[in-house]
């Protein structure tokens, strides 16, 4: 195995270990310990959290200080999808191949266990002391809830193709922005080309769930398919077809490589994903 795959493999093994060490030590109630911990050590794709640390690494920054920035975004994440399995929100009895949160423990428990994952999410990332980069995650957090509210709103109205793609850019694109301006923001660099590769990544990725919900079996995405239509959702995909929504993803993927000439670590991962992306 080459010494660089090895290295990759340990550093996610530590960041599991990570993920679950910093909830247990919040001494919780032991049914909210259980939630919190249940949908976050399901095996998710670790996107965010991969980026995160590959951003660190073009800049570098301190293995540690990634390794909590790591925790802190695949938290948010794992919140935010607690939450938007809810019965209330997209109604999915499934996440990550399994039960959701709310169907394992119900939904007054998963409400809980989402809501401290948002907040631990924080406190792990102002831990870091440094308040530019606190204030981007709070922003983060802020678009992804509004992004989410969107989503919600849209499936009452019907949204037009720009607030489709406002909304993708909140709902999906805030987290990805975050996760590949981490290297150079805790640098104290310019951010804006990174943060703008990590919104186009979002919104193109969006699509490509939104096209997964369509084409996809449940044993591929480990969720529902065919959960939009039925939650009259507004989708991009839904408006323009399938072949006119990859062209727009498509042409946002190369935006996305051109901003990041700068990250190349960065860069040689998204590329190294982008099947497991466009899920093929
Ligand atoms: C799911 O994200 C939510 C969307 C933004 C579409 P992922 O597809 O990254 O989910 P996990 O983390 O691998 O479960
Ligand atoms: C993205 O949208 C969810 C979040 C940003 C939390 P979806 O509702 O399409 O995500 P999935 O399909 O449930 O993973
Ligand atoms: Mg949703
Ligand atoms: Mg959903
Ligand atoms: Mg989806």
């Amino acid at each position: 195995m080459k010494k660089e795959t090895k290295k990759k493999i340990q550093i996610m093994e530590i960041l599991e270990e990570e993920l679950r060490k910093h909830v247990l030590s919040l001494n919780l109630c032991s049914t909210l310990e259980k939630a919190a911990l249940y949908t976050l050590e399901l095996p998710g794709k670790r996107l965010r959290p991969t980026f995160l640390m590959t951003s660190a690494l073009d800049f570098d920054v301190e293995e540690k200080i990634a390794l909590r920035g790591a925790v802190a975004v695949e938290m948010m994440h794992t919140a935010s999808l607690i939450h938007d399995d809810l019965p209330a929100i997209d109604n999915d009895d499934y996440r990550r191949g399994k039960p959701s949160n709310h169907v394992m423990f119900g939904e007054d428990t998963a409400i809980m266990a989402g809501d401290l994952l948002f907040v631990r999410a924080l406190d792990i990332c102002n831990e870091l002391g440094d308040p530019s980069l606190s204030n981007a995650f709070s922003r983060t957090l802020i678009e992804l809830v509004d992004g989410e509210m969107r989503d919600i709103a849209m499936s009452k109205a019907n949204g037009k193709n720009d607030d489709i793609v406002k909304m993708y850019k909140k709902k999906t694109g805030a987290l990805f922005a975050f996760a590949f301006s981490f290297g150079p923001r805790l640098k104290g660099k310019n951010v804006e080309k990174y943060e703008e590769a990590g919104y186009d990544f979002g919104i193109s990725f969006q699509i490509f769930d939104d096209i997964a919900d369509i084409n996809s079996t449940f044993e591929e995405i480990g969720k529902t398919p065919h959960k939009d239509l039925k939650q009259h959702k507004s989708t991009l995909v839904q408006r323009i077809g399938v072949e006119e929504s990859k062209k727009f993803a498509d042409t946002l993927y190369r935006r996305v490589l051109e901003n990041l000439k700068d990250s190349p670590k960065l860069l040689s991962e998204i590329k190294n994903v982008e099947d497991t992306v466009r899920r093929e």
